[in-house]
């Protein structure tokens, strides 16, 4: 079957995966390569599956002789006829990744992951390939395990309790990104979060390694415990690993505890910036308007479901955006974020949001 997604036209082989919903992630994807990786960069797809991402890197991108590879034969067949196709020089192997990250001997500057499911087994490895600066792109579609519908196996794979509340996506990110900071500090390695998505079934890391024993150690200090009351829905976290008690401080009632989880940055908004000017040339404007959502959204960790908070009080629906304004007007700031629907990210302490709610009743 032939496709076209911008600026490529592929075809798409019978046992070969191609998901037509995921374009907007590859555009921002591409994006976010024409806007930050450096002329000359080495690239290596390490799921390449139709090897649309390669080829797009390498048209729109200007990412030059880019690696392929797919342990599936048909996948690889499929990367080297329609690479062909679109005039692209490409180095397509028929490979599993983590032969390749123990063989090649070759450092990247980017490296994309985007496996069925959990990227987990692949991320010990992509560090035998990586060098001070490489940029980690890496996508997770088992969200029902780091949204904590499946928390067994969140402790088994990610080693991390996750938390089965509207908390839960951004909760499974910061999940994730602790356990990428983890196997990398192995490596001497501290991690630099640049842009963090979390859409439909999926989230989606970029990720920048620097070098260095200080900053791996750094890295993993950057991890703590998130802990919520299911009651009032205040929230709060702690670094390390230190009991925190499971008390509300608001109501008195028990708090449900997550992590360890990444509990710094998770965007560096500079980026992001330059990376939504070159998805305008891009022209996918799905893609333009997811970015700058999360452009807007304020970095800080968590944030209140304005329905659940009205719930906890017994009133009757408010609006987010009315809720947001109260709290502006009071001198905090305030966003919509993408982790969850009706809801707020501020800087307001939990009784200054309910107090917003209640005003904005009236
Ligand atoms: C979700 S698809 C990739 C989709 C592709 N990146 C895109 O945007 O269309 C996953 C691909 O990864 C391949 N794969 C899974 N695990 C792998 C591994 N360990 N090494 C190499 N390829 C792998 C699968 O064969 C499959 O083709």
């Amino acid at each position: 079957m032939k496709i076209n997604e911008l600026s490529a036209e592929i075809n798409v082989g019978k046992g070969v995966f191609y998901n037509p919903k995921m374009h907007s992630l590859r555009s921002i994807s591409t994006a976010f390569l024409k806007a930050n990786a450096p002329k000359g960069s080495r690239l290596l797809d390490a799921t390449s599956a139709t090897g649309i991402r390669g080829i797009r890197y390498a048209i729109e991108a200007g990412i030059k002789n880019p690696v392929l590879i797919d342990m599936n034969k048909e996948a690889y067949e499929s990367t080297l006829s329609n690479a062909d196709a679109n005039g692209i020089k490409a180095d397509v192997r028929n490979v599993s990744f983590q032969e390749f990250a123990n063989t090649s001997g070759e450092r990247f500057d980017v490296i994309d992951i985007d496996p069925f499911g959990t990227p987990a087994p692949l991320i010990y490895d992509a560090f035998k390939i990586s060098k001070d600066g490489t940029l980690l792109m890496i996508t997770a579609t088992d969200t029902a395990v780091l949204h904590g519908a499946h928390a067994n196996a969140c402790m088994k794979i990610y080693g991390a309790v996750p938390m089965h509340t509207e908390l839960c996506k951004e909760a499974g990110a910061r999940i994730l990104l602790g356990f990428v900071a983890r196997n990398a500090s192995q490596f001497n390695y501290g991690i630099e979060p640049l842009l963090t998505i979390s859409d439909m079934h999926y989230l989606r890391l970029f990720i920048k390694v620097n070098h260095g024993a200080a900053k791996a150690l750094a890295s993993v200090k950057s991890l703590g415990i998130l802990r919520q009351c299911l009651s009032c829905r205040y929230f709060d976290y702690k670094y390390g690993i230190s009991c925190i008690g499971s008390d509300c401080p608001s109501c008195g009632s028990k708090m449900s505890v997550a992590g360890q989880l990444w509990l710094n940055r998770m965007h560096d908004k500079g980026r992001i910036g330059d990376a939504s000017k070159a998805l305008a040339q891009i022209g996918d404007d799905e893609a333009a308007k997811q970015m700058q959502a999360i452009e807007k959204e304020l970095d800080i960790p968590f944030l209140y479901s304005i329905p659940k908070l009205t719930r906890s009080i017994k009133s009757g629906s408010v609006s987010h955006k009315r809720v947001m304004g109260f709290l502006l007007k009071s001198g905090y700031s305030a966003s919509e974020t993408q982790f969850w629907k009706d809801s707020i990210k501020t800087d307001a302490p939990h009784s200054e949001v309910l107090s917003a709610v209640k005003q904005s009743r009236e």
